[in-house]
């Protein structure tokens, strides 16, 4: 089982302060596999507290999508890790959710910032680390919605997962021979506080919910941890030529077609 062996690995987890969050959950289950931890997030009440539960080595207050913070983030991953395995990039901003020709630019702009050129800004930093060891890895959250359209003003949201996933696929196919793997994660509706705030908004509940599960043939919506598996997989060396891979973790909704579904 040693391809699947984590202990030690220096991982980085970008967006992990979230109590009940993907990046909180994927925080916990690399440190329950033994992997040394670097976290950072803009909420420092809540990275301090995965912080403490997971024994992080390196953490700090980093905004992704400002470049002094990053490279700031990235210089003591260096100094104190002395290099860096795997990359976790989880932060996103949906600041708004409007139809598409009344969204105002600093939304648009805010979304690109954070979902996109933060990752860039986390992975440019990141690489040089692993190509001076000539291994690494990066994962990146994409999502269903970067695959597939959601609607519900949702437009910007998904042309930034869209930018994430060929960000990844262009990664994969630059850093392949270096040794350097990139690929990323594709939820569908994971149940997370954000989403769970919905939950007593009765158009949601009774009109939004219904269809959201109705596409996923598993019958429930995601959970954070659901994500923790793939992830590790992705990391380890059980995926040495898993390079380029969008993964759906998603409970089979972009398999399924417009009249699909599971027998009820
Ligand atoms: N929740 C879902 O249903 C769902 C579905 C598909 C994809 N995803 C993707 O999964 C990822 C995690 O989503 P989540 O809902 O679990 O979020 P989450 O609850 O883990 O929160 C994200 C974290 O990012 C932090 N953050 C926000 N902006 C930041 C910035 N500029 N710099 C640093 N940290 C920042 C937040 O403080 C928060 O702690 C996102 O990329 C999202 O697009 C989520």
């Amino acid at each position: 089982m040693s391809l699947f062996d984590l202990a030690g690995r220096r991982v980085v987890v970008t967006g992990a302060g979230a109590n009940g969050g993907i990046g909180h959950a994927l925080a916990i289950g690399f440190a329950r596999a033994g992997a040394r931890l670097a976290l950072c997030d803009i909420d420092e009440e809540g990275l301090a507290r995965t912080v403490e539960e997971t024994g992080a080595e390196v953490f700090a207050r980093c905004d992704i999508s400002v470049e002094a913070d990053v490279e700031a983030f990235f210089a003591s991953v260096r100094e104190k890790l002395g290099g860096l395995d795997a990359l976790v990039n989880v932060p996103f901003v949906f600041s708004r959710r409007c139809p598409p020709h009344e969204l105002p630019l600093a939304d648009w702009e805010r979304m690109f910032a954070v979902n996109v050129t933060g990752y860039f800004l986390c992975i440019r930093a990141a690489l040089p680390l692993m190509l001076a060891q000539g291994k690494g890895c990066v994962i990146n959250i994409g999502s269903n919605a970067g695959e597939t359209a959601l609607g519900r003003g949702a437009f910007a949201y998904s042309a930034t997962k869209s930018a994430v996933h060929q960000m990844t696929r262009e990664l994969a196919v630059e850093y392949g021979a270096r040794g350097v793997r990139v690929n990323a994660l594709a939820p569908a509706q994971v149940l997370t506080p954000g989403l769970a705030a919905h939950m007593d908004n009765p158009h949601f509940r009774d009109n939004v919910l219904p269809r959201i599960l109705m596409g996923l043939p598993m019958g429930r919506l995601l959970t954070p941890e659901d994500m923790v598996g793939p992830a590790l997989f992705l990391a380890s060396d059980a995926a040495a030529c898993v390079n380029g891979v969008i993964l759906p973790v998603d409970g089979g909704n972009l398999a399924m077609n417009a009249g699909g579904g599971a027998p009820r």
